[in-house]
C-alpha cells in the first residue's frame, strides 16, 4: 500500500504534476485567508507576550529566591498569602485579554461571512461524498469532480461563492491558502467565498474525519485567468466527445454496471452516484487527487483493474474485467477530454 502511494508520488513528479502537499496558511492568496492569517498572528503575539511575561517571572523568582550559601536548610522561607491586589490583578487581566481576543475574532469572522458578494460572482456547489468532491456550476450546467476551476483577477475582484453540501457524513472543506475550514453537513447548506489573486493550482483537504479514506479526499483548485476560465467553461459545457474509432470501447463501457453510478453526458450512462466522467481527461488526477490522470491512461488502467488496491475501502469495486475489455474501455475513456 505504501509502495503504491510512493509510486504514485514519483509518477506525479515525472508527469510534471504539482505534488499534493499541505498548503501553508501563512502564505494566504485570497481575502478570507489573509484576514485569518492576520488574526492568527495577533493571537500568536498576545500569547507570545503572555508566555514571555509568565516564564520571565518564574525564572526571576527561581533565581531571586534560590537557597543561598550559609542559609539554614531547615528554615522555612517567609510565607506570604492573602494579597487582594495581586489576586484581583491576575483575575482581571486574563479576563480582559480573553474578551479582547473574542471580540477581535468575532469581528473578523463577521467581516468574512457577511461580506456582500460582488455582482459578478461564479457560483459553485460543492458536495462532499465518501471520499471525493462533486463540483457543480449551476449557472452553466456543469458537473465535475475533485478539481475546482475558478477565475481570478489580480485585484481579487473575481470572487467565487461556494455552497457546501454533503451526500453522506460530515466533511470539512479546507483550502488553507484561500480560506478557513467550513463543514459540509448533511441536510444543511453552508457557504463560503474565495477571491484568489494569482493563477495557479492550490491544494486543499477534507479536514473532518469522515471514514477510511478521509486522508485521501484531496482537493485542488485551479485558478485560471478570465480567458482560460471561459475556455474551460466552454469545453465543460459540451457533451462528451463522440469518436467512432473507440465505439467498441464505448459499447464495452455502456455494457458494464459503470453506468449505474457514473454519468457521461449524451450517453446512456446516467448515474449520479459517482464522479461525472463527461470530461474525465480534462482533470489532472484520479481517485480524488491520489494518482495522476496521465494522458496514456496508464493509471486509469490500474484504477479500473482494482480500485481497492489504490484506494482501499472506496465505493468502486473491482469488476474483474477482461484485459481486452479493460483496454477498450480505457481507450474510450481517454477520448473524454
Ligand atoms: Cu471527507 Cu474527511
Amino acid at each position: 500500500m505504501l509502495g503504491t502511494a510512493v509510486f504514485a508520488l514519483l509518477q506525479a513528479q515525472l508527469t510534471g504534476l504539482p505534488e499534493h502537499r499541505i498548503a501553508d496558511i501563512m502564505k494566504p492568496l485570497a481575502s478570507p485567508a489573509e484576514a485569518e492569517k492576520n488574526i492568527a498572528l495577533f493571537s500568536f503575539a498576545i500569547t507570545g507576550v503572555i508566555f514571555v511575561v509568565v516564564a520571565g517571572l518564574i525564572a526571576f523568582t527561581l533565581w531571586k529566591f534560590r537557597r543561598k550559601h550559609g542559609e539554614d536548610e531547615l528554615q522555612e522561607p517567609a510565607q506570604v498569602y492573602g494579597s487582594n491586589q495581586i489576586e484581583v490583578a491576575w483575575t482581571i487581566i486574563p479576563v480582559l485579554i480573553v474578551f479582547i481576543m473574542i471580540g477581535v475574532t468575532a469581528r473578523v469572522i463577521a467581516g468574512v461571512e457577511n461580506a456582500s458578494p460582488p455582482q459578478d460572482v461564479t457560483k459553485i456547489t460543492i458536495i462532499g461524498h465518501q471520499w471525493w468532491w462533486e463540483v457543480k456550476y449551476p449557472d452553466y450546467d456543469i458537473v465535475t469532480a475533485n478539481e475546482i476551476h475558478v477565475p481570478t483577477l489580480p485585484d481579487g475582484k473575481a470572487a467565487s461563492y461556494l455552497r457546501l453540501e454533503s451526500a453522506d457524513v460530515i466533511h470539512s472543506f479546507w483550502l488553507p491558502q484561500l480560506s478557513g475550514k467550513t463543514d459540509l453537513i448533511p441536510n444543511r447548506d453552508n457557504f463560503m467565498w474565495i477571491n484568489p489573486k494569482e493563477p495557479g493550482v492550490y491544494f486543499g483537504n477534507c479536514a473532518e474525519y469522515c471514514g477510511t479514506q478521509h486522508a485521501n479526499m484531496l482537493l485542488r483548485v485551479v485558478v485560471d485567468s478570465p480567458e482560460d476560465f471561459d475556455k474551460w467553461l466552454a469545453n465543460q459545457q459540451k457533451p462528451a466527445v463522440e469518436d467512432a474509432a473507440v465505439k467498441d470501447g464505448k459499447a464495452a463501457f455502456l455494457a458494464q454496471s459503470c453506468v449505474n453510478c457514473h454519468r457521461v453526458r449524451g450517453t446512456a450512462a446516467r448515474g449520479n452516484y459517482a464522479p461525472d466522467l463527461t470530461h474525465l481527461m480534462s482533470r489532472q488526477t484520479l481517485a480524488s487527487g491520489m494518482i495522476p490522470n496521465d494522458p496514456d491512461g496508464k493509471q486509469l488502467r490500474e484504477w479500473l483493474a482494482n480500485p481497492q488496491a489504490i484506494k482501499p475501502g472506496c465505493l468502486m469495486p473491482a469488476f474483474g474485467l477482461s484485459t481486452r475489455d479493460r483496454d477498450r474501455m480505457v481507450d474510450y475513456l481517454r477520448t473524454l477530454r
